[in-house]
């Protein structure tokens, strides 16, 4: 492939998969115990903060002890390696693409659509701080005080950021790429409808058929850790 071109990436859960972090659909719509409308609303977090506050607390402690693996070091590889344009847009909040950058000396051309588990968003003031320590026992938010501190994670019926960026990407792109995501959440589900309609080229690799498959160009299944390094070593062979 041409390296000057433009490639835009959507990554979701099926990326971190073999690092050891749960996906949201695959254990019989229960994530990780708990029922996702109990934890990953807003009316959620109105009825019961402690409750998901103490599960959001659970899952950025569990995400620390996670490593990349080898789908996350192959896309920091390409990011490193390639000349063209490059947005990994991810639906995750974990920050192993961000970690896998880190052998190459890089900051990974990463974007959160849904936030980040390392993030606290104090809703008194708005300001977002760097957080890796829990929130359930209701801490001081580092810039203005208030204790008024929530994940920096986009719970279902909130909007997800950036979405002009990403959008503007699409726009300029040659090639989108769909790895580990069930296309089961809009925006994120579209944007392959968005790339056909731009004339994009599209690809998926997935462990099993994602419900937008029939919109992508070519699909590749398997799991990420072997097809992503695959198709990095592909497109960096041009
Ligand atoms: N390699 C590749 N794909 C995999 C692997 C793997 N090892 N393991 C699972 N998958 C695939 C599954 O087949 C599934 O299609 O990853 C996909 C994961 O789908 P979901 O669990 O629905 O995760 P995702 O698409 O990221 O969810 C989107 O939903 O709950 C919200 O905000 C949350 O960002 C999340 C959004």
């Amino acid at each position: 492939m041409d390296e000057t071109r433009n490639i835009v990436i959507l990554t979701g859960a099926g990326i971190s998969a073999e690092s050891g972090i749960d996906t949201f659909r695959g254990g019989g719509g229960l994530w990780e115990q708990h029922r996702v409308e109990d934890v990953a609303t807003p009316e959620a977090f109105a009825r019961d903060p402690n409750l998901v506050l103490r599960f959001y607390d659970m899952r950025r402690e569990a995400i620390q002890t996670k490593r990349p693996n080898p789908a996350h070091d192959a896309l920091a590889r390409l990011d490193a390696n390639w000349k063209g344009g490059l947005l990994i847009v991810t639906q995750n909040v974990d920050d192993l693409h961000e970690r896998a950058g880190a052998p190459y000396g890089i900051e990974p051309r990463v974007l959160h659509m849904h936030g980040e588990h390392l993030n606290a968003w104090c809703t008194f003031c708005d300001a977002r701080s760097r957080w890796s320590g829990p929130l359930a026992d209701r801490p001081e938010c580092p810039r203005c005080g208030a204790r008024a501190l929530r994940p920096d994670v986009v719970w279902f019926g909130e909007m997800p950021y950036r979405m002009d960026e990403i959008h503007a990407a699409l726009r300029m792109a040659d090639l989108f790429v769909s790895i580990g995501t069930s296309g089961a959440v809009y925006p994120a589900a579209g944007f392959v409808q968005t790339a056909r309609d731009l004339g994009v080229e599209t690809l998926e690799l997935n462990l099993e058929r994602s419900q937008g498959s029939h919109w992508f160009h070519e699909t590749r299944l398997g799991p990420a850790g072997e097809l992503v390094p695959a198709w990095v070593d592909e497109v960096l062979a041009g």
